[in-house]
């Protein structure tokens, strides 16, 4: 993906978009090298890099230092940078203050907010400035204390509706994508067939127009993963022998051996 014209061409011709949540400059490097579409800066990096329990203390200036080492990483990759809790809900003045510092300093391409009707104000005044926005909804993780936790949404018949109107409200406002977050798959499917832009999932089955997993958890970093999650590969197990290796093989005297020693 170049630009933004690319998702919606993406959409129009059937091509399933890839998209890899990620932080850091080594595993931006990776995705590019890979060929993934597209990668968020995740304000999930808070729990995933940090420890937190939630995503709401991560700031725009730790949004920005990640986003500048996964531009280094992927410097010819369309990259998304999460705006963090509370960087945007004041106002849309504000909103676009940090939008506006998030794209200059770390040369991402687009931002993503989270959230519908309440946000589409917001969203009208950054892309009337020229930054291009990602919406998301369904499981909002910013909002995880006004949802009960993180579950999945749109099972009522009025949460169905509300979540529609939102991701076209989102839409109208301008939005190029939205993820579509823990939501059943028919929900996910009536959505994008119901939507120009395309539709990003997430726990939202394979009849949206992309999937995004987090890096982290598709390559096994943690003991358990949500139902969604297909571990590609045992990322913790693989780092674990490596370790004890390493380990074993300083306390017995092999490691370094000649070809690691310089003369
Ligand atoms: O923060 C994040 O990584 C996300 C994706 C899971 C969509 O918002």
């Amino acid at each position: 993906m170049k630009n933004i014209h690319d998702f919606l061409k993406a959409k129009e011709e059937k091509r399933k978009i890839t998209m890899i949540s990620t932080y850091e400059y080594w595993s931006a490097k990776i995705c590019e090298e890979a060929g993934i579409d597209c990668i968020l800066v995740g304000d999930s990096v808070g729990m995933v890099d940090a420890g937190l329990k939630t995503t709401l203390p991560v700031t725009v200036e730790e949004m920005i230092y990640h986003g500048r080492a996964v531009r280094r990483g992927a410097p010819n990759t369309f990259i998304v940078v999460d705006m963090p809790f509370m960087s945007y809900q004041v106002s849309p003045e504000e909103a676009l203050k940090n939008a506006g510092k998030i794209m200059k300093e770390s040369c991402c391409n687009a931002v993503k907010v989270e959230g519908g009707e309440e946000i589409a104000k917001t969203i009208e005044k950054l892309v009337s400035a020229g930054i291009p926005v990602m919406g998301h909804v369904g499981l909002t993780p910013q909002s995880v204390h006004a949802l009960g936790g993180y579950k999945v949404q749109g099972k009522t018949e009025e949460d169905r509706k509300r979540i529609i109107k939102d991701a076209k409200i989102l839409e109208q406002a301008g939005a190029f994508a939205v993820v579509l977050e823990a939501v059943p798959s028919d929900l996910a499917e009536e959505i994008t067939e119901f939507l120009d832009i395309p539709t990003i999932g997430i726990g939202a089955g394979n009849k949206t127009d992309g999937q995004v997993l987090v890096f982290h958890d598709m390559m096994g970093f943690f003991d358990k993963s949500p139902k969604f999650v297909k571990r590609y590969v045992e990322g913790k197990k693989l780092f674990m022998e490596a370790l004890k290796q390493f380990s074993n093989e300083v306390k017995e005297g092999i490691f370094p051996g000649e070809e690691h020693t310089y003369k």
